[in-house]
């Protein structure tokens, strides 16, 4: 097998490799580990458009991996990641086309960025490597690359939802969207739904090509192996400490409207009403790092966020607890899994989630002696894996609240039940996996 070149809007910067907030890196750092690479996309700088005529990528390379990257102007940057991608295709896929805020003039930008990629892109292409193409960002990516020349196989992954053609067709231009797919070689999709839908709007809209399931994992030996590790970190001690004893819930998410933050803490609240007994005596830890924070509706987010926590604290703590602890900075990744391990609950309640790799993350992190409770929505596409959580509609505080009561007062026994049962899919569906299965598919159409 030739190289393999993955593209990708966001590239991580030299720091953020040490710790991802973010499915797609988390994923593709393992991917990424075997052979020579390239990672190729936007470097997450902006620039000014009299800088950009002559704009070629920056290259380092650490280890078997070389980072291209190319800086965006103020107006691409608007146009193809604030506009389109976040504020039009990022709800629509997540079932929310009432937030979508389409403009044709921000779709023209769109398609000129993915034609930039794959201009940039071409010179750096050697005849034997395979493609393989990251998000929505950039569907239409494989047809720019086509158009500029590129033989090579290309396949596409899509990590979030793909929603029923029904919804998607209220996107003005969904047809040739869909007909810009029968580019790639292969289309990976998370769950069996996300490929259904997929596949009936390509039916509908008369193209051959088809979607298949390649769900994403971690990687849970190293993962699990790390939260051990980490039971005597300095910074675990310290929560640890500061519980006195009582348990720990625990919510990590990007802050983002998909993750049902706002319904989890209301569910929340919901519990502290219903159930008084476990006033002052549990701990909430919600950590959700700023997202997005230059899209309107992110920043509406974070300030309900910001206000509900406020009432919530103010309402039900008292002088010596505090109800929510809120945190809107990312925690390392070996913290995180510190933090899980100790973790007596984990609520993971998105509203609706390509896979969530959160959920796998806590199974993972646990002692098998006494393991945690996973609260899991029924809309990750993580659930049809983990039936053996407490899934829950994330809508409904009131499911929220029984189902904290139902972990918080579960016997060990069944917790370690739950755990066991959880487990061997985590172990089984690994990053590791995915990526070959999928790479595996890519390499077979070389042959072929
Ligand atoms: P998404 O891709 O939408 O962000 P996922 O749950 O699939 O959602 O992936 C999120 C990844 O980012 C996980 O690996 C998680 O550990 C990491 N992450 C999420 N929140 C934080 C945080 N506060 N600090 C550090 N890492 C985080
Ligand atoms: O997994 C979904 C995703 O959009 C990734 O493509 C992305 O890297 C991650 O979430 C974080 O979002 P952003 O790159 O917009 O910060």
């Amino acid at each position: 097998m030739g190289r393999l070149v993955v593209v990708s809007n966001r590239v991580p910067s030299s720091s953020d490799r040490q710790q991802p907030a973010g499915g797609l890196a988390v994923a593709l750092q393992d991917a990424l580990s075997h052979g020579e690479a390239l990672w190729f996309g936007w470097s997450g700088q902006q620039i000014a458009q009299a800088e950009a005529s002559n704009r070629k990528p920056s290259e380092e390379t650490v280890d078997n991996v070389t980072y291209a990257t190319i800086d965006l102007t103020h107006a691409e940057f608007d146009g193809f990641y604030q506009k389109y991608s976040n504020g039009i295709l990022w709800p629509l896929c997540h079932y929310r086309a009432g937030l979508m805020d389409y403009s044709r003039k921000d779709r023209e930008v769109y398609l000129t960025v993915n034609h930039l990629f794959a201009q940039q892109l071409r010179p750096l292409l050697r005849p034997d490597d395979i493609i393989w193409v990251h998000d929505y960002h950039l569907f239409p990516l494989g047809q720019a690359l086509r158009d500029v020349g590129i033989t090579n196989p290309i396949g596409f992954f899509l990590h979030i939802p793909f929603p029923p053609w029904s919804l998607m067709k209220a996107l003005p231009g969904a047809e040739r969207l869909m007909h810009s797919l029968e580019s790639y070689d292969v289309i990976g999709l998370q769950t069996e739904d996300d490929a259904r839908n997929m596949n009936d709007g390509l039916e509908q809209c008369g193209v051959q090509t088809r979607g298949q399931v390649f769900p994403i994992g971690i990687d849970p030996a190293s993962f699990a192996a790390q939260a051990k590790a980490c039971e005597d970190d300095f910074d675990v001690q310290r929560l640890q400490q500061s519980l006195r004893g009582r348990p720990l819930v625990i919510g990590v998410d990007r802050l983002d409207y998909s993750k049902g933050i706002p319904e989890r803490f209301h569910g929340y609240e919901a519990f502290l009403k219903r159930f008084p007994e476990h006033k002052g005596k549990v701990m909430y830890l919600q950590i959700a790092p700023v997202s997005r924070g230059t899209v309107e509706e992110y920043r509406r987010l974070k300030q309900d966020l910001d206000e509900t926590a406020g009432r919530i604290n103010g309402m039900y703590g008292d002088f010596d607890w505090t109800p929510i602890r809120y945190i809107t900075h990312p925690v390392p990744r070996h913290l995180l899994a510190g933090f899980y391990r100790l973790a007596d609950v984990a609520l993971v309640t998105p509203l609706r989630d390509g896979m969530n790799l959160v959920a796998k993350e806590y199974v993972a992190a646990q002692d098998e002696e006494d393991p945690g409770v996973l609260i899991l929505s029924h809309f990750a596409g993580a659930a049809p894996e983990m039936e053996d959580a407490l899934l829950v509609n994330p809508h409904d505080a009131d499911e929220i609240a029984d189902a904290l009561h139902k972990a918080l007062t579960m016997t060990q026994s069944e917790r370690q039940e739950r755990w066991e049962r959880l487990k061997p899919d985590v172990w089984r569906v690994t990053a590791g996996s995915w990526a070959r299965d999928f790479i595996e598919q890519l390499v077979r159409v070389e042959r072929g």
